[in-house]
């Protein structure tokens, strides 16, 4: 399979190297690498959308860690554990929706934990390793799901997606953007339709750089044209992401994805999810207990720096919605495609990673 971008890397060894992320602020005008050498400044890079994406700032976040363990050995922390468990709450803060951040701070706490009675070199060690792990993971992961969302496709396929689920969001060649470039590998994709994904632009800015880079047969619209497209027959299937799946199925993702799910169900065609087993939270009983990041009323006012609104115009920017199970086809795993009722399903595919 073809390879893709990677939102973040770690150049040099573990004493003297760093973390360069890419911005994704930036992009597709220009691709600016950011150092990042402490653990606030991973931190604010996932607040800031330098990196974003479940995954990717989940892998951020474990790389965040790492760092901590290494700053607070070189300063001569009598207790690391106790210098570096502050951290790991202020990345549990920085976004709210997606449970993969959490569940990569749970790994490295449990890392850190299992190690914490071993030498300080040792132990920065083992959090390098497990943050190299979960990066590594994740690709595996999405590359396992790419062919198993692939194979619920055949000749001609026409896919809609929404928001960016490629490379940059996770660990590399993607979720949703995944399984449509494991579905053009195997000669089945004619079309792909990005939904720009107001407000933040994720679709036209970052999903657009990724096909064009890919040679994907894409073509850009505004969210508000996939009814349109879809009543025309142009769309065969809608492939999204998700920034976390409730034991019940319910999925959060990027806002206007529950749109697209009713439209969807209107016109007869399949909605799926692919998401790493990560993605689901078991702890999490419905739709209604996920906490949905609000986000600037300035990304909504503005794009860019340009204002498109009155000054003194209130706005609303919930950054995540809530698609409720009964519209979701099937949610796509690395594990395998689950389907509805997705309680005992979702249960048993998680069940290695509760
Ligand atoms: O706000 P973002 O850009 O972090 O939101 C990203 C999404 O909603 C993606 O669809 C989701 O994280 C799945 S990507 C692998």
């Amino acid at each position: 399979m073809r390879s893709s971008v990677l939102p973040l890397h770690w150049i040099g060894g573990i004493d003297d190297g760093y973390l360069e992320m890419l911005d994704q602020r930036k992009l597709p005008d220009r691709e600016v690498w950011l150092v990042m050498s402490t653990a606030e400044d991973v931190a604010k890079g996932i607040e800031n959308m330098v990196v974003r994406g479940a995954p990717a700032i989940g892998i951020a976040a474990a790389y965040g860690v790492a760092i901590a363990t290494r700053n607070a050995v070189e300063g001569g922390a009598t207790s690391i554990l106790e210098t570096v468990t502050p951290k790991l709450e202020r990345f549990t803060e920085t976004r709210p929706t997606a449970v993969n951040l959490t569940w990569a701070l749970d790994r490295m706490q449990e890392a850190l934990e299992n190690h914490g009675s071993e030498s300080p070199s040792k132990m920065v060690e083992c959090a390098f390793e497990e943050a190299e792990a979960i990066f590594e993971e994740d690709r595996e992961h999405n590359l396992a799901m790419a062919r198993e969302g692939a194979d619920l496709f055949d000749n001609d396929s026409k896919v809609l997606t929404h928001c960016n689920t490629g490379g940059l969001a996770t660990g590399g060649f993607g979720t949703a953007l995944g399984v449509i470039r494991a579905i053009d590998d195997q000669g089945d994709l004619e079309h792909v339709w990005i939904d720009e994904t107001r407000p933040y632009l994720q679709g036209s800015r970052l999903t657009a750089w990724e096909c064009i880079q890919d040679n994907l047969p894409a073509t850009l619209i505004t969210d508000n044209m996939a009814a349109h497209f879809m009543s025309r027959g142009e769309v065969d299937a809608v492939v999204v992401g998700a920034d976390r799946v409730a034991a019940n199925g319910d999925v959060a993702n990027k806002i206007g994805t529950y749109n697209l799910a009713v439209l969807a169900r209107a016109h007869d065609i399949p909605f799926y999810v692919a998401a790493p087993v990560s993605t689901i939270d078991l702890d999490t009983l419905s739709g209604d207990d996920i906490p949905i990041e609000e986000r600037s009323e300035e990304e909504v006012t503005h794009v860019g720096d340009t204002s498109i609104a009155p000054d003194e115009v209130s706005a609303a920017h919930p950054a995540f919605d809530v698609t409720p199970a009964e519209y979701v086809t099937a949610i796509v795993t690395e594990r395998g495609v689950v389907e509805p009722p997705y309680k005992e399903g979702l249960a048993w595919i998680a069940e290695e990673y509760q």
